[in-house]
């Protein structure tokens, strides 16, 4: 039997619904604040996520899936959406037509990572760029945008923790006074940091094996240029504004190295150790680095599979029928197939048994089916042309004639908006 790749997984009907949700809620709710989907290919030149992520990130240098194809390309199956949106803006010369650009996508995302609760191999991102603005306007409408989003799907226990990373100015002086007081004490760190300390000083910050040391080392945000210290300001006071709480996190280090100014997590309860949801951030410098013109960028992605984990249950449900045609003979189902089509192209969702078993059987199938009503064809039902609608939640019946197909629409979805 074959099975499925490590960390990846089918998703089956009855699962899919809170996935249709969350994705139909971004589309609707998204729109409101000026953002429209872009798609772009599953697999880039692996040169790209190399050039923006950064070499010597654990996504480039561990986590990627790179093949060659046969023409000798390097390809690779994209890790994340922000360099593929950044590529498309640069290629299709965006700019031009654009002053501001505000796009979303969701789709499969691909790192080899090892397995754990809420994280996989093959997973799933909605993420949103804005590209064109360096306002800390932009960062605070966005970063609303997306707890106003979680909060919509009714996802309790959020937190925002919120950081500045500086810039191409005040960062490496910065990172040079770490280098300086972690250098006679990185021998005792953990291995991962003794790599860091060479490659990406910054995320020493962010160990997990030796949190409370870390602790201790000088933080970024008091080392920021004046121009990164107002931006920071500007963003904090313009979410305390809107009644966004966030939590400082001065030791908040992105595992992409893009990001400049802010950057920000959101983490829910309920998720165990791979606790963010959401995270992103301000990249002005991305789209010159990708061969465009000086253009500053925004944005965030979350983790479908980890919102799917924790969202109420309530929210996305899967669709029940509202009316499960009981068909008894083969005259009636000719009558039962016209019926269910012309149900469906009024909007409802009609099933219809086709499996002649006994009247029993059929409405023992819809009760299991959460059907909200039933309706049997049969002899009778033909020769006097009338069949009787039974809701299932209550038992109540009311008679129709075959062909006055709106009243039949009509009670049934009085029945639905109830
Ligand atoms: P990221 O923090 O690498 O950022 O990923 C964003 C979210 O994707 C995470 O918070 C998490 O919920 C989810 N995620 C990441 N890896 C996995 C995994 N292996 N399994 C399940 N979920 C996962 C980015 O990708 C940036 N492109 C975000 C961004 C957009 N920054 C600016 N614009």
């Amino acid at each position: 039997m074959y099975r499925t790749v490590e960390a990846t997984r089918d998703l089956l009907p009855d699962e899919i619904g809170p996935w249709q949700t969350c994705e139909d809620t971004a589309r609707s709710l998204f729109r409101c604040y000026g953002f429209r989907e872009i798609r772009t290919p599953i697999f880039e030149f692996t040169e790209l996520f190399a050039r923006s992520v950064g070499e010597q990130t654990d996504i480039v240098s561990k986590e990627m899936y790179t093949f060659t194809d046969r023409g000798g390309r390097s390809l690779t199956l994209r890790p994340e959406g922000t360099a593929p949106a950044v590529r498309a803006f640069v290629q299709r010369r965006i700019h031009r037509s654009e002053d501001l650009t505000r796009w979303y996508y969701t789709g499969p995302m691909f790192r080899y990572e090892r397995k754990q609760k809420g994280r996989f191999r093959q997973f799933f991102q909605i993420g949103a760029e804005v590209l064109g603005a360096d306002s800390p306007v932009v960062d605070v409408e966005t970063i609303e945008m997306v707890l106003h989003y979680l909060t919509a799907l009714g996802v309790s226990g959020m937190r925002l923790h919120l950081n500045s990373v500086g810039c191409r100015a005040c960062r490496p002086p910065y990172t040079d006074l770490l280098r300086q007081v972690l250098d006679p004490q990185i021998g005792s760190y953990c291995k991962d940091c003794q790599r860091r300390f060479e490659t990406n000083v910054l995320r020493v910050l962010d160990c997990k094996v030796d949190v409370d040391r870390a602790a201790g080392l000088p933080v970024l945000v008091e080392h920021l240029c004046d121009a990164c210290g107002e931006h920071f300001a500007a963003v904090r006071d313009g979410l305390a504004s809107l009644g966004v709480e966030f939590d400082l996190a001065p030791r908040l280090v992105r595992g992409l190295d893009y990001y400049v100014r802010t950057a920000f997590e959101v983490t829910a309860s309920g998720l165990g150790a791979q606790n963010a949801l959401v995270g992103g951030g301000r990249y002005d410098g991305l789209v010159s680095q990708l061969g465009g013109p000086d253009v500053p960028g925004f944005g965030f992605a979350l983790g479908l599979d980890r919102l799917v984990m924790i969202l109420p249950e309530e929210a996305g449900k899967s669709p029940v029928a509202d009316i499960h045609l009981v068909v008894v003979g083969s005259e009636a189902m000719r009558r039962a197939r016209q019926l269910a089509t012309r149900l469906r192209h009024a909007g409802l969702i009609a099933a219809l048994d086709v499996t002649q078993r006994s009247v029993k059987a059929q409405m023992r199938a819809a009760a299991r089916s959460g059907a909200r009503h039933t309706l049997v064809i049969g002899e009778n039902e033909l020769s006097a042309g009338r069949a009787t609608l039974r809701r299932l939640e209550d038992g109540v019946e009311a008679e129709f004639a075959l062909d006055a197909l709106a009243e039949l629409v009509e009670e049934i979805r009085h029945a639905g908006s109830r």
